[in-house]
């Protein structure tokens, strides 16, 4: 039997939202089967929404937040994990429905696991988390155009919200695929981190708000759409005949203002992207893919490792749009 462990609890008692760092023991950990020793875990949009009021996702308190983690197995009830295997977890509602992993410990279904290929490691799995898994997920969304499609070669690609961790770990992917990367941002400051991690071409974010005509020129080969919104409707606008926009996000809103045209005229794919349902196979094949498209050092440069305490802290910023790059957590911290 476990002593006990620290974990980040959030409650909504009586209309009033609190967050703590507690002491808990595995009799708290209800769900699952497999029990994971936790190295870290990583700090996402749905985090921040979930850590300032439970985000309308968490309907069960206390809870324990974290969408993602990567640990080694302590026990396991299941015949594919045994203990001391090095374990992924990004989505499947854990950190929503399921305890989660700002914690020391996690309990978690079989199922919803993957072993870290042997290319990665607890901290790398981590130092990209849900947002870098996205991004992969949408860069191959982007390569399908010549890949399963046999469309022509991809060319230009735009990538919105790119300072943001799915946006940042996009770029690196895209350029390293050989691909003219535009990166779309709000901050001004921020033109060297992008040309660094492989972006063409900055492009300021006003230039996608307002109205767009039903069709523009087309200019896009593919893009990485994090934003949504009102940009969307100016990215399928300008995406060129057979392009594919891989949509993971909405952090510029999530009413859409479309036409047929760009579908009907261009034959233009709005490819969605939900991470958190990806099959197991899927799952293994991108992670399989991920050290060959992305330079760890350079993700070194843009990650900050924060404590519970500081994840306290911070949290706020990203919600504002105040941070960028990568946040991991270190439970152990
Ligand atoms: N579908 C999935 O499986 C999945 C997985 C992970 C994340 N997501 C979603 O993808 C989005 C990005 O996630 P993330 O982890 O990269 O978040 P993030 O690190 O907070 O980055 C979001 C970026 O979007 C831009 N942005 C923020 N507010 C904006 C606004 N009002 N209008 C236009 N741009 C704005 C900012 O970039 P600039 O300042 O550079 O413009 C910001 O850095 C979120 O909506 C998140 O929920 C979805």
């Amino acid at each position: 039997m476990l002593e006990k462990f620290k974990a980040v609890v959030i409650d909504n008692q009586n209309e009033k939202f609190t967050r703590e760092i507690k002491e808990i023991d595995t009799s708290h950990l209800k769900d699952g089967n497999v029990l994971v020793k936790i190295d870290y875990s990583s700090l996402n949009f749905k985090d921040a929404m979930i850590l300032k009021d439970g985000g309308r996702i968490v309907r069960k308190f206390p809870f324990v937040p974290g969408i993602d983690f990567s640990g080694t197995v302590v026990e396991s009830e299941d015949d594919k994990f045994k203990k001391d295997d090095k374990v992924i977890l990004t989505g499947f509602r854990v950190g929503e429905v399921y305890f989660g992993g700002f914690s020391q410990y996690a309990k978690v279904d079989a199922n919803f696991l993957i072993k870290i290929p042997k290319s990665l490691d607890t901290h790398k799995s981590m130092m990209l988390g849900t947002a870098g898994f996205t991004a992969l997920l949408c860069s191959f969304a982007v390569k399908a155009k010549e890949e399963l499609l046999l469309g022509e070669k991809v060319k230009d690609v735009l990538v919105t919200g790119a300072t943001g961790g799915v946006g940042s770990i996009a770029i690196m992917i895209l350029s390293k695929m050989g691909y003219d990367v535009h990166a779309v941002t709000g901050k001004k400051d921020k033109n060297d981190y992008l040309k660094d991690l492989g972006a063409k071409n900055i492009i300021d974010r006003k230039e996608f708000e307002g109205e767009s005509k039903l069709l523009e020129k087309g200019v896009w080969d593919g893009v990485v759409d994090t934003v949504g919104g009102v940009a969307l409707t100016k990215i399928l606008a300008q995406t060129k005949p057979g392009g594919i926009v891989a949509l993971p996000g909405n952090a510029g809103g999530i009413k859409i203002n479309t036409n047929c045209m760009p579908f009907v005229i261009r034959g233009v794919k709005l490819w969605g992207i939900d991470s958190s349902g990806s099959s197991i196979k899927r799952r293994d094949f991108v992670w399989n893919e991920a050290a060959k498209l992305i330079d760890f050092s350079k993700v070194q440069t843009f990650t900050k490792e924060l404590s519970f305490n500081e994840l306290l802290d911070v949290y706020p910023k990203l919600l504002k749009g105040e941070l960028s790059g990568r946040t991991i957590v270190n439970p152990n911290k």
